[in-house]
């Protein structure tokens, strides 16, 4: 039985599958509508979330399944006590898959470690967040018609933004990516997904300035400064308004620049950008959709 916890744990081959899948569902969608006929997916959300837990829900009811869900986690037994590992094989008893996001990191491998039923990591801490990796894998593959060669800009929260660590593991492993990491000081990447670029053989640098930067990429990954996992607010305040993409800005850019965030945006991108036809984040989150689906088929083993 296979779980998604890490991005890692999918091979080159099975991510060029899972985003051929993925593409054939948004031309055939009908093709797929009962593929999960009597399965049910649960998920298990101890964080808030929009975007990655309706995309669960959405991918599984367009597979023709079910979807049961917690309210809110204050309302599950978590707030009794229950450890995520009895959660796990007790959920294991009543869906056939499981997507966890949860607050501490490492809490969804404890949760796979414990169930009988495969389990998704949709988002632990800081740590990791692979399905929003594949998202951005079939964004990156349907508007650049590439994963090679590319020189991506991730700008922001690159200290806590799980999204950007899972993003940066992923990429490494593809051939000549250049990575220019914009970010405050305070919010540089951390040493060990350094480490990754580092040891795949690709260049890096770090900056501060986004509009230095704009004119030399391909793609640039704007994110949210994380403000939940702070440990004070005054430095959160203090760093919240580092970056604002703005329609000025874009002029320094390439004509086919991809702009892409995972969402949710505050205020780092205006408004005024969503006409950019460079802009793709809300495509981005659409496509999470179908590389759900696609990973759901695959876990549950159903062709
Ligand atoms: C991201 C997350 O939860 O890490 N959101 C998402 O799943 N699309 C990004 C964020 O919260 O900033």
């Amino acid at each position: 039985m296979r779980h998604l916890i890490d991005i890692l744990e999918l091979s080159l081959t099975e991510l060029e599958e899972l985003v051929l899948v993925a593409s054939d569902i948004i031309d055939n969608p009908s093709k797929y509508s009962e593929k999960c006929k009597g399965k049910k997916l649960a998920t298990l959300f101890f964080e808030p979330s929009t975007r990655t837990r309706l995309s669960f829900e959405a991918a599984m009811y367009e597979l023709g399944g079910n979807v049961l869900t917690m309210a809110d986690a204050s309302s599950s037994s978590a707030s009794k006590g229950e450890s995520v590992a009895d959660t796990a094989k007790m959920i294991s008893c009543y869906a056939d898959i499981i997507a966890m996001r949860h607050p501490k990191e490492g809490a969804p491998l404890v949760a796979s470690k414990n169930a009988t039923i495969p389990v998704i990591n949709a988002g632990d801490g800081g740590h990791h967040h692979p399905t929003q990796t594949l998202a951005d894998l079939l964004t990156i593959h349907r508007e650049k018609g590439r994963f090679d060669n590319l020189t991506i800009g991730l700008c922001g929260d690159l200290k806590f933004g799980r999204t950007v660590h899972s993003l940066i593991h992923a990429m490494s492993r593809y051939k000549n990516i250049n990575f220019v990491l914009i970010s405050p000081e305070e919010l540089r990447v951390p040493e060990y997904v350094k480490n990754i670029i580092v040891d795949a053989g690709h260049s890096f640098k770090e900056v501060k300035s986004l509009d230095e930067s704009m004119a030399e990429l391909d793609i640039l990954y704007m994110t949210r400064v994380q403000r939940e996992r702070f440990f004070n607010e005054e430095e959160y305040l203090r760093l919240k308004d580092s970056y604002i993409l703005t329609t000025d800005k874009l002029n320094l850019a390439k004509e086919d620049l991809v702009i892409m965030h995972p969402l949710p945006r505050v205020n780092e991108i205006s408004v005024a950008v969503d006409n950019d036809k460079r802009a793709c984040y809300f495509k981005q989150a659409l496509y999470g959709k179908y590389m759900r689906m696609a990973l759901i088929l695959k876990l549950l083993e159903i062709k």
